[in-house]
């Protein structure tokens, strides 16, 4: 296992609040035959590192508030954080694989995202963006080439932060993102402030869902979160 400590400490500082970050990386042959032993039979080889790095990240994360049991998972794949603690976890990478964990207890919801840096296909970012939210990006990035990414990894961020307390499933046209400053990186500048909402048919979901966007060289990192006072 290999601690990403500078990952870590990038994300800690560029959160608003609070909270903390768990970061892992998994080769082949990382995860321990007796921790394979827990996972379904059925997982692959890939799909067991990446739920391993996931669980180590977590426990990383879950360290300073003394919490010392494994994340459980619903029968929906939900991970279960403990109360009062909000969090969220995410993988990517195929040869190393980043695990990731978000925790705290200052927000009411927290959901995360990572992706690797690279440009999505034409017809990827039609299933992800809008009309709109292609002007408003194109506005920052005219061939949409790193944009639609954060998008993209703004809303699955988003998913997981609203679904434990809507279960609803949610399409990329169901949930509008908006950008109130373009990210510029890599590390070191400035995040992506994003604010995102979700109307099915003429209702709105009815939560107010702030995020933000962190580029590093090799990531797309996004977070959405819910304050406790539903703000
Ligand atoms: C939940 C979902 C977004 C996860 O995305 P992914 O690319 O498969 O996987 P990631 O690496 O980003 O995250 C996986 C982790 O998310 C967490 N997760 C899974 N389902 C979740 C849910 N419904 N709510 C919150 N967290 C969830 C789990 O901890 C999971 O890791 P684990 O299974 O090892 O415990 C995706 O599987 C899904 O259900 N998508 C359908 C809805 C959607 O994407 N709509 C478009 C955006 S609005």
């Amino acid at each position: 296992m290999q601690v990403d400590s500078a990952l870590e400490q990038l994300l800690v500082q560029r959160l608003p609040f609070v909270a903390q970050v768990g970061a892992v990386r998994a080769t082949r042959g990382t995860v321990p035959p007796e921790d394979v032993a827990h996972f379904p039979p059925t997982w692959s080889e890939k799909r067991a590192r990446e739920h391993w790095a996931g669980r180590k990240a977590a426990a990383r994360a879950l360290e300073p508030y003394e919490v010392t049991e494994v994340v459980g998972r619903d029968p929906e794949g939900v991970p279960l954080f403990p109360s009062p603690l909000a969090g969220s976890i995410a993988h990517t990478g195929t040869r190393s694989v980043l695990g990731l964990c978000v925790v705290s207890d200052q927000v009411r919801t927290l959901g995360v995202d990572v992706e690797i840096r690279k440009p999505l296909g034409p017809e990827l970012i039609e299933r992800i963006i809008d009309a709109k939210e292609s002007r408003l990006l194109e506005a920052v990035d005219a061939a949409l080439g790193d944009s639609a990414l954060w998008a993209f990894c703004a809303k699955e961020a988003y998913y997981k932060c609203v679904y434990p307390s809507h279960r609803r499933f949610l399409g990329f046209h169901e949930v509008s993102f908006h950008l109130t400053e373009a990210p510029s990186g890599p590390s070191g500048a400035d995040d992506g402030i994003v604010t995102l909402d979700c109307t099915l048919g003429e209702k709105a979901l009815g939560d107010a869902t702030v995020g933000r966007i962190v580029l590093t060289e090799e990531f797309v990192v996004a977070f959405a979160w819910q304050s406790r006072d539903g703000g």
